[in-house]
């Protein structure tokens, strides 16, 4: 069966030799959540954006990204553009850039209603104060007649989720959703979510490895415009293999909790976008660099490293970066 999403050596460049994103490999299965996690600037937005025809002026895209076996890269704003209204659905970190800031929030709910559904106009705003009541917005009534200013940061970021799934989308891409919002209502941003995607896939986008336990079945990490590593939540967060997952792990003090928090600093630099990168881009940061790595490893068997940490030496690997 196809994968819902497969994306396959995407790549961003801003120009020759500017490439940001530098051949991603990445896949989505139906109804499941995979989160994509690396330190700012790793690429995380741009292979997003990139999908659905969003990168910034001047990137051009190559490669492959296929929604249940139909490319998307090439296709033409006007397709693209069917897509995600239709069949993909975008949340951001800001939803203040998402809703239009002098229209009432349910009006810009029934608005959504009327392109996605059949629904009659005299319908419509009713079905958007219960959309707004069923991601626990209380007042819902008098809420939807309020301008996006009037509400919280975190209603605001609900009224988006509401308006996200109502166009049922077969995939939902989120972008820090919840990085904007504080640590309370950001729990209870994230179980919003999870109760309400079960049967949708997922691309989950973020930074903090806590959100990762919390929502996604697998996770693929990021380094330097590259996946490096991927697998279940358990497989990654518990049994590293890249020594850059493990590095991003270490941190954390408590071994039975090791999955919150942001993500710690590892020492060195990031390659800036257009650095030449020859070999293994962590090399340079990286505990177990040897001249092996002069040569730049593939992603094979869940992991793009050509010393990846093996289950016996997890615990001894850790060990001796610290
Ligand atoms: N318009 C642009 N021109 C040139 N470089 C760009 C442009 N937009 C993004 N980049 C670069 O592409 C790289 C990847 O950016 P991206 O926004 O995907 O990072 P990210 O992983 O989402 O980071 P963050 O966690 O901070 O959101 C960055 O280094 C950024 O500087
Ligand atoms: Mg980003």
């Amino acid at each position: 069966m196809t994968e819902l999403l497969d994306i396959e050596d995407l790549r961003v460049d801003f120009g020759t030799g500017r490439e940001a994103v530098r051949g991603v490999d990445l896949r989505v299965g139906r109804g499941e959540t995979v989160a994509v996690v690396g330190e700012s600037g790793c690429g995380k937005s741009l292979t997003a954006l990139a999908l659905l025809g969003l990168a910034p002026d001047g990137a051009r895209v190559s490669g492959s990204a296929r929604l249940d076996g139909a490319e998307l890269v090439g296709l033409g704003e006007r397709e693209l553009r069917g897509i995600r209204g239709d069949r993909v659905s975008i949340i951001f970190q800001d939803p203040m850039s998402s809703l239009n800031p002098t229209t009432r929030v349910g009006t810009q709910i029934a608005e959504m209603l009327a392109i996605h559904t059949p629904m009659r106009r005299s319908a419509r705003f009713r079905a958007a104060v219960e959309l707004m009541e069923s991601v626990g917005i209380t007042d819902a009534p008098e809420r939807a007649r309020q301008m996006p200013h009037e509400l919280s940061g975190g209603m605001r970021q609900r009224v988006m989720i509401s308006m996200a799934l109502a166009a049922r989308p077969d995939l939902l891409i989120a972008d820090e959703p919840t990085t904007a919002l504080d640590v309370t209502v950001q729990a209870q941003v994230l179980a919003l979510l999870r109760e309400r995607t079960r049967d949708t896939a997922v691309l989950f986008i973020t930074h903090d490895m806590g959100v990762v336990a919390e929502i996604a079945d697998r996770v693929a990490v990021m380094y330097a415009g590259r996946v490096v590593e991927t697998g279940t939540v358990r497989e990654v967060l518990e049994k590293p293999q890249h020594p850059y997952t493990a590095a991003l792990l270490r941190s954390v003090p408590d071994p039975d909790r090791p999955v919150s928090g942001e993500l710690p600093s590892i020492p060195g630099q990031v390659p800036a976008v257009g650095e030449v990168v020859e070999g293994c881009p962590f090399s340079p940061r990286c505990p177990r660099a040897d001249d092996a790595c002069t040569t730049a490893p593939v992603l094979e068997a869940g992991v793009a490293c050509w010393h990846p940490h093996t289950d016996a030496q997890t615990e001894a690997g850790a060990e001796d970066a610290r």
